[in-house]
């Protein structure tokens, strides 16, 4: 049989550096697993712009849509700030999303317990901390229509529309009821039903889910402000939390700090099956491009690690090993390799990106 195929777009800032240290992980799998895959690499964001003058050539795209993953680093950067609108970076991300369809975006957030005295949160608020956002991507506010800047009277107005059909959020919630029953069978969900009519069509289609097909999860409700307020006060009460684009946006964000660095998390973009069983998906940190920092080697790769691990196990079928490597990243945490985003000012000399890297590779030769 073939091996399974992987398409890597490392994009632009921190994402090459990171997605170096991903490639020797994968290199690892090849050598000592008997788990090969068919690499290929290819341009999005400012770097394909650069090349092709939009950030996702149509070859790309095409290309995406029949790999078995896409790994992408991150995209953006202050040199693309002035482009016009359609071609900026973040249109090559939101196409791939949109175009594989790719609705049910899993942002783990998990305190690992060697960062615990790292979060900004005291301690026993975030350790053993270990939730999961499901969150809508191919809908909502960040593709509604109508949508522009548009001019009215003597002035101009700005639109975007938030916009949900039942079938919509009807997969959304079955995405994270199915999750849920796996892990500790709890789902949140979270709307502004309290101001917005997507938010009351979100929570009768989520308690009809439930209903029909999920009643033996718990199911809960809460306002999205009062979500993230409960996020920082009482993060352990979530296992499952199921929201919208845009605020899960916000609260991937916010639930990423309390494991104590952006650099940390770990996502992963499933749509529906391909005609090999297998989800269309792709997996990217949650982290951005970091420009501050790119190319110096500061970076943490874990995030993007994980998201490699979050493929094994949702694309490749391969939960042991995907919980192999993130027993490694653990440990080396644990023995206290640190980047920068993981210190203080005071802490000693940090690893560089490709120090963690070995040092991941290294964990995972030792589990053998
Ligand atoms: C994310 C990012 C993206 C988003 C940007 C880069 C378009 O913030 O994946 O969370 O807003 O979805
Ligand atoms: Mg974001």
């Amino acid at each position: 049989m073939a091996n399974p195929s992987i398409l890597i777009l490392p994009g632009d800032g921190i994402g090459a550096e990171v997605m170096v240290e991903v490639r020797k992980i994968i290199d690892w799998y090849g050598a000592n697993r008997d788990l090969s895959f068919d690499v290929s690499e290819d341009l999005v964001g400012g770097s394909a712009y650069d090349k092709h003058g939009v950030p996702l050539h149509d070859d790309t795209m095409a290309h995406a849509q029949e790999v078995d993953a896409v790994l992408l680093g991150a995209v953006g950067g202050p040199a693309y700030d002035d482009l016009d609108f359609s071609v900026k970076p973040e249109r090559g991300l939101l196409r791939l999303r949109k175009e594989m369809d790719l609705f049910a975006n899993l942002r783990p957030a998990q305190c690992f317990d060697a960062l615990a005295d790292f979060s900004s949160l005291k301690k026993d608020i975030v350790s053993g901390l270990d939730i999961m956002i499901v969150r809508e991507l191919t809908s909502g506010v960040y593709f509604g229509e109508p949508r522009g800047i548009f001019e009215e009277g003597n002035e101009r107005v700005g639109i975007n529309t938030q916009r949900y059909t039942e079938s919509e959020i009807d997969r959304a919630a079955r995405a994270a009821f199915e999750l849920a029953r796996k892990r500790n069978n709890k789902v949140c969900s979270m709307e502004k039903a309290n101001v917005m009519e997507s938010g009351i069509l979100w929570r009768e289609v989520v308690t009809k889910v439930h209903q029909a097909d999920y009643a033996d999860v718990q199911l809960s409700h809460m306002y999205a402000d009062n979500g993230a307020m409960q996020l920082v006060r009482a993060p352990k009460q979530f296992d499952v939390i199921l929201t919208d684009n845009l605020f899960g946006d916000i609260l991937s964000d916010c639930a990423a700090m309390l494991t104590g660095s952006l650099g940390m998390l770990p996502s992963a973009s499933l749509g529906a099956p391909m005609a090999n069983g297998r989800p269309k998906a792709l997996y990217e940190p949650v982290h951005g491009s970091a420009p501050d920092i790119a190319g110096q080697g500061k970076a943490n790769p874990i995030a993007c690690i994980l998201s490699f691990a979050m493929a094994l196990r949702y694309s490749f079928d391969q939960g042991d090993e995907a919980t192999r490597l993130e027993n490694a990243v653990e440990k080396v945490l644990a023995d206290g390799a640190r980047t920068g985003d993981l210190m203080g000012p005071e802490d000693g000399t940090p690893l560089s990106t490709s120090q963690m890297g070995d040092a991941i590779v290294e964990a995972l030769s030792a589990s053998l």
